[in-house]
């Protein structure tokens, strides 16, 4: 069978289905440069226009998937967790020790910040020493050992998605639900799990705005997880405003070490107890997600939790101290407090800037490679539907001495454009977690 990148990108151009090998071959032949990336970008961009089907969605991932190597445990007690990007979305330290806590056993490959939306691998890294580039054969040995292991992604797991992603931020073509379903399932099934949590976000602050599109992303995700034996946990969970009240690299762990604690319960800690939960529940420890929560809630009051996340930095060569010292991580020295010049009810919050605020200050990348700063960051500890009065500090800004004059810009636009605030009490917001959904493989 002959075919050429030419006649791929216009049959999809002019709406039509593309077979299976057409994109086998491109996707092969992109990976191995025959296929140049401008021709990606066009097919690309015929993708976003008209769509994939189902069986268009499983050959895509198929073909990224295989563009690297697999991995396979075979083992059932094996679960991760992934989240469609989100602001202040650190559960993963929160959910990964307490469901390992459990006996789950969770091998988490991670990503960088991307966008307006923090990186895990990006917010581990805050804590001196900790390495996220470990081995395979290492990488199995901990999972093994510990029950939990974090790294970020490597060379070898799905590089078709690398080439493509990176294709797909410069020409517009992110928000597509076939192209984000094979990203992340590529990503997914390489690593080998038995099962997957997914956390889809939907609202200011996430890829999908509305509850429709995190609807149609969801069943999607969850028809190619089980094409392809995997079990499926779903939690659709709101994004209009930030998770939690840390936001910033190591503010965002200071945050999961005092849940961890048991210090606070908000409404991160509440959504890592759920997430948590179903990844008890699909690894077959618990009969239901119910029994799983419960049992997740246990290994967090207990301590056991925070054990296993000291294990872990200790394992992966952090400075285990850092969880009684958080002055161990680096924190901007300066502070600025920005308080509301009205009372009322806060009635929204543009999630979405405040991820950007974060990439203005350095703690995000602008371009590929770009040095973060872990310190700077942002405490916002009022939720959409508070009361405030006038006077009352609405968000602290966590900065260096050299960005005096940015900060006074950013809590200006705080204060005037990011956080509205009426007279009357907003009609109930929407839940934080809106709908749960499971699908067995088997
Ligand atoms: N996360 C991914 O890994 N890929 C996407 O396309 C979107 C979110």
């Amino acid at each position: 069978m002959k075919t050429s990148a030419y006649e791929i990108i216009k049959k999809k151009r002019d709406g039509q289905t593309l077979t299976e090998y057409e994109i086998k071959w491109f996707i092969d032949s992109l990976v191995s440069g025959e296929v140049k990336d401008y021709q990606m970008s066009a097919l690309l961009m015929a993708i976003f226009l008209n769509g994939l089907d189902v069986f268009e969605t499983a050959a895509l991932t198929d073909a990224m998937l295989n563009s690297g190597t697999t991995l396979n445990f075979n083992d059932e007690k094996v679960i991760d967790k992934h989240s469609t990007g989100g602001v202040g979305d650190k559960t993963s330290f929160i959910l990964a020790p307490i469901a390992a806590a459990c006996g789950v056993k969770v091998p988490m490959i991670a990503g960088r910040g991307l966008g307006h939306t923090g990186g895990t691998v990006d917010k581990i890294e805050a804590i001196p020493g900790f390495n996220v580039s470990i081995d395979t054969n290492s990488f199995k040995k901990k999972l093994d050992e510990l029950g939990l292991v974090l790294i970020g992604q490597t060379k070898d797991i799905a590089p078709a998605d690398r080439i493509i992603y990176g294709l797909r931020d410069v020409t517009a073509t992110v928000e597509s639900i076939p192209l984000i379903t094979a990203s992340i399932m590529s990503k997914k099934l390489a690593e080998g799990t038995s099962g997957i949590v997914m956390d889809i976000k939907v609202g200011s602050g996430a890829f999908m705005k509305t509850l429709a599109d995190g609807r149609k992303l969801a069943k999607s995700i969850q028809n190619t997880a089980t094409r392809f034996g995997r079990n499926i946990f779903t939690i659709i969970s709101d994004m209009s405003q930030p998770l939690g009240t840390h936001i910033g690299n190591s503010l965002e762990l200071i945050e999961c070490f005092e849940i961890l604690k048991g210090n606070i319960e908000n409404d991160l800690s509440e959504l890592s107890l759920e997430l948590a939960g179903a990844m008890v529940y699909l690894a077959g420890i618990s009969k239901t997600h119910a029994k799983g929560k419960q049992m997740a809630k246990s290994a967090l009051t207990s301590g056991k939790a925070l054990e296993k996340f000291k294990e872990m930095i200790i394992s992966q060569g952090g400075d285990s101290a850092v969880i009684d010292n958080y002055d161990i991580m680096p924190l901007a020295k300066c502070r600025y407090d920005v308080v509301a010049k009205n009372s009322g009810f806060i009635t929204t919050i543009d999630c979405e800037r405040v991820g950007m605020m974060i990439v203005d200050l350095g703690g995000g990348r602008r371009n590929v490679g770009d040095k973060l700063d872990y310190g700077v960051g942002m405490i916002i500890d009022k939720k959409v539907g508070d009361k405030i009065k006038k006077g009352d500090v609405i968000v602290t800004f966590f900065y260096n001495q050299n960005q005096e004059s940015l900060v006074g810009a950013l809590a200006d636009e705080f204060g005037t454009k990011v956080i509205k605030v009426g007279q009357g009490k907003p009609k109930q917001s929407r839940p934080l977690i809106i709908e749960t959904m499971e699908k067995w493989s088997k």
